[in-house]
């Protein structure tokens, strides 16, 4: 066992937030993205964000390569792991080589990790079944994401091996872009070809119109940095997100 999995089996919360995604469907998950937050009050955003309802925290990981952006690492999901033993923390990394990034991940607390499959094809050592493996073996949720311009079949051939599948409905680099509707009939055909077991979650350009959309498509976890962080009032943000009735 490696010190990563061993590390996540001590961890007394454990079951406290890796249970998330397997919460009952009746209403989507909301994973406020903390690339939103003022980062000179991270831990109360976070807080915050949580205690108005959001079921976990997604923390954007970019590396200025696979998007021309630089945002967190491994010191970031320590520091949120410490402050929130039991919160859900979906790790979306937009990382050229995820590879070798996984395992730092989960050994700082990771629940899910999520790579890019634009990261991942045709590129040498990075078999996608490996990977999948070894996350797996880390004791982590496995998500594979992928960008507007890539169809739907390209992940096909490992569909059945992940945890969550990530539709960017945003090219991926910076939040508060707009919305690009043309990722909706992707996400309906991958949803149909999904098991109800796994989960399908948007992310980018996410508000109340754009949520519903998503949520028509067959979306059970939503993605929102802007929507949330920006708002007078999260709690109804977050209900609106889900689709629940808010006066
Ligand atoms: C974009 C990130 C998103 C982003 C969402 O590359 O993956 O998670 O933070 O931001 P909004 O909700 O503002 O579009
Ligand atoms: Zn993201």
């Amino acid at each position: 066992m490696t010190d990563a999995s061993d590390a996540a089996k001590g961890r007394e919360d454990l079951a406290a937030s890796r249970d998330v995604l397997k919460r009952p469907k009746e209403l989507p998950l909301i994973f406020p993205s903390i690339l939103g937050a003022d980062f000179m009050k991270m831990g109360r955003a976070c807080e915050e964000a949580l205690d108005e309802g959001a079921d976990g925290l997604h923390v954007d990981v970019m590396d200025g390569h696979f998007v021309p952006n630089l945002t967190m690492g491994t010191d970031m999901v320590k520091a949120l792991r410490s402050r929130f033993p039991q919160t859900y923390l979906d790790v979306h990394l937009m990382v050229e080589r995820p590879s070798e990034y996984v395992e730092a991940f989960a050994e700082a607390g990771a629940d899910c990790l999520t790579f890019h499959i634009e990261a991942t094809v045709g590129r040498m050592n990075n078999n996608q079944h490996h990977l999948i493996q070894q996350i797996r073996k880390l004791d982590c949720d496995v998500g594979v994401a992928i960008n507007p311009p890539t169809p739907g079949e390209v992940i096909s051939t490992i569909l059945d091996e992940v945890d969550m599948v990530l539709v960017m409905s945003v090219h991926p680099g910076f939040a508060g872009q707009k919305f690009i509707s043309g990722v909706i009939p992707k996400v309906k055909v991958l949803r149909a070809l999904m098991r109800d077991d796994q989960r399908l979650e948007m992310d980018g350009g996410i508000n109340d119109s754009s949520a519903a959309a998503c949520r028509a498509a067959g979306c059970d976890v939503i993605v929102a940095a802007s929507a949330v962080f920006n708002s007078e009032n999260q709690r109804k943000t977050i209900r609106k997100l889900r689709g629940e009735d808010v006066d």
